[in-house]
């Protein structure tokens, strides 16, 4: 059987590490870090992750402002909102939650973002930098971030020639999985929905991650013995109308099946999800210490 890689715990570190700095920070005279998370309407996925990345703001010592905005706010609102945030220095990450209501073009709202406070990494600028290896200095999305350092608790920090399949081509997590991939120096492949004999690409994979949406897409036969399995998918199964149950979360891999297969695999919940937010924390954290000089 696997191992289960426990994002919860790793997070909870990183979590810790963020806040021993923070206090540091502050016993040096240097302002605590300032992160902003901007909701507009009312999906109810958005307000849980949103409430959860507020509370560990607070948690880790950080200056925590909220932004609720209504639905029907308009595009030229929600900018002028961020300009504000821009400006104002007690702020050094700002973070507008996806997805945005459809009247409001999202591509022009990240754009809008300071890419010093793009602490997730979605402006052209930090995505640039990711694509070119400037690592140092960019913005890294959350969730590939934290799916990285994941990768190391369980095959260390060499991961030079593995081969990587990143099934998913989301600008939020495949493309800069890929690329964080490939500057390890793993032989990288991205799948999509084209691409043909996926189960046979995927069992080329001693690093497989499932960032597709889709509830346990990825069998048990399609992983290499041995593989490390990182799922980052968060589905909701609706409960059976009769009978017996609650809804429940599900990946994006048949985690029972790969379980039996893999060398290492991240539950769900409790995988993946998790390292998000603490990733979140880390950037604000790097966002603020650089701003710091
Ligand atoms: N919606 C789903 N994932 C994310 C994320 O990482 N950042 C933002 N801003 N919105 C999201």
């Amino acid at each position: 059987m696997a191992e289960v890689i426990d994002g919860k715990s790793v997070a909870e570190d990183v979590v810790r590490i963020v806040k021993t700095l923070t206090a540091e920070l502050a016993a040096n005279g240097i302002a605590k870090p300032g992160l902003a998370v901007v909701i507009v309407g009312e999906d109810p996925a958005s307000q849980v992750y949103v409430a959860s990345k507020s509370r560990t703001a607070k948690e880790c010592g950080f200056h925590s402002v909220q932004h609720t905005l209504p639905a029907e706010t308009s595009e030229q609102d929600l900018l002028k909102i961020i300009g504000g945030l821009n400006a104002d220095p007690a702020i050094n990450g700002i973070l507008v939650q996806l997805p945005l209501p459809a009247h409001i073009d999202a591509g022009k709202v990240i754009q809008t973002i300071a890419p010093e406070k793009d602490v997730d990494g979605f402006h052209f600028i930090n995505v640039g930098k990711l694509g070119t290896g400037e690592l140092e200095t960019a913005f890294v999305p959350c969730t590939p971030a934290g799916s990285m350092l994941l990768i190391e608790r369980v095959r260390g920090k060499d991961l030079s020639g593995l081969n990587a399949v990143v099934v998913g081509r989301s600008n939020i997590v495949g493309k800069p999985m890929a690329n964080l991939l490939l500057a390890a120096n793993c032989t990288v492949t991205i799948a999509h929905s084209r691409t043909k004999d996926l189960p046979a690409l995927a069992r080329t994979a001693d690093i497989l991650v499932a960032a597709v949406g889709r509830p346990e897409m990825v069998k048990g036969d399609w992983v290499k013995p041995g593989a490390t399995v990182i799922d980052v998918g968060i589905n909701r199964i609706p409960a059976p109308e009769k009978g017996e149950g609650k809804s429940r979360l599900v990946g994006d891999v048949a985690y029972a099946e790969a379980a039996k297969v893999a060398g290492a695999i991240t539950p769900v919940p409790g995988g993946v999800g998790p390292m998000t937010i603490a990733m979140l924390m880390a950037n604000t954290l790097a966002s603020a210490y650089l701003a710091a000089g």
